[in-house]
């Protein structure tokens, strides 16, 4: 079978590898890819920023579903003609994160998807929603548990509550169409004018060009009176200092990503004076998954795909997402 590989960073260095076949054991489910999504997680991957300490050659991506082929003795969980999406974290079932469960991550600490067949262990899988093709599960394990996890997970929103979204890209679309679905009150920002009206087609109630107005901080305020209830901050240093101003007392602020990079200097004073509850988010559980996944199916819930590319052209796909043209999901057909 076929497996992309990174042996040296660089999107020009990603190659192709001829590998055997793998067979379950036991407890482990044999899985045929159809689908796989891109998070900016595996763009840093490829080029070395995120772990340049990377073990390789490692097989990148995290996010696939496929089709069972064959199941391994033990195995409850599945049958082989089910439709699975994997799990990021494959050894975090359920509860609050601990070292040992967030250990194996697909396309990071362990090889990913981005190959014609994976064995996983059962319990590092759930089904896709019935509603949805596996290009569109694809699109789920990391932009769509982390965005679920951010917004219910932690805390209980009350319908009418207002969320801050930064950008349209894979997590914030996804926060964008959760929110929505729990009659939350979405304020979302983008670069771009035309993202903006797409985002009010999927429920934003406010948007703010963040490019022509730098200060929008500021027009939260003014839009909002107090500050926001509660920011999904995957902007990183340039929005952390403003995502501190335009939330409310006792807000909450989920911090998730890092676009802009991760140093910022971020003064303790307006998060003790002001009560905030500041929440790191990495991924979820397989338990969130599922819950997210209750919820996609009760609202009819479709991932927004902006562009399929065949999963050979990994390369032309990273760099389409390297211009950030797309609008939620990019992904990738076998
Ligand atoms: N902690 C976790 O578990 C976790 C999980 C998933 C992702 N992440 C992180 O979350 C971030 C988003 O990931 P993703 O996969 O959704 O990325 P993505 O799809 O590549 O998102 C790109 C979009 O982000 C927006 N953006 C870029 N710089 C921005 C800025 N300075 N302020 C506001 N928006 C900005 C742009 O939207 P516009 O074009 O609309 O301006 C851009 O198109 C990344 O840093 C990623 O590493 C973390």
């Amino acid at each position: 079978m076929k497996a992309f590989e990174i042996r040296e960073f660089g999107i020009d260095k990603l190659a192709v590898a001829e590998h055997d076949e793998p067979r379950p054991g036991a407890y482990e489910v044999l899985v045929r890819m159809t689908a796989a999504s891109l998070n900016y997680r595996d763009y840093m991957m490829v080029k070395g920023v995120y772990n340049p300490k990377l073990k390789r050659p490692m097989i990148p991506l995290s996010d696939g579903a496929g089709i069972v082929e064959e199941i391994g003795p033990g195995v409850k969980r599945f049958k082989k003609g089910d439709r699975v999406a994997g799990c990021f974290f494959q050894g975090w079932v359920d509860g609050p994160p601990t070292p040992e469960k967030v250990r194996q991550a697909l396309g990071g600490s362990i090889d990913g998807v981005l190959r014609e067949y994976v064995v996983f262990h059962e319990d590092g899988l759930v089904n896709v929603p019935q509603h949805l093709t596996e290009l569109q599960a694809a699109a789920l394990p990391c932009a769509g548990v982390t965005a679920w996890h951010a917004l219910f997970e932690h805390n209980s929103p009350q319908p009418g509550e207002t969320v801050l979204i930064q950008g349209t890209g894979g997590v914030s679309i996804f926060a964008l169409q959760f929110a929505h679905a729990a009659g939350l009150k979405p304020i979302v920002t983008s670069s771009s004018h035309q993202k903006l009206q797409r985002a009010k087609q999927l429920g934003a109630a406010e948007t703010i060009n963040y490019k022509t107005t730098p200060d929008w901080d500021e027009q939260i305020r003014k839009l909002t009176g107090e500050g926001v209830d509660h920011v999904i901050e995957v902007g990183g240093s340039e929005t952390m200092p403003r995502s501190l101003r335009a939330v409310r007392m006792y807000g909450a602020i989920s911090v998730i990503g890092v676009l802009s990079g991760g140093d910022a200097t971020v003064s303790p004073r307006p998060i003790l004076m002001n009560s905030l509850r500041v929440q790191g988010i990495y991924v979820g559980s397989r338990a969130m998954f599922e819950r997210m996944n209750r919820a996609i199916s009760a609202h009819q819930i479709i991932p927004v795909v902006d562009r399929v590319f065949p999963w050979t052209e990994l390369k032309e796909a990273l760099e389409y997402m390297g211009t950030q043209q797309h609008f939620g999901k990019i992904c990738l057909e076998f």
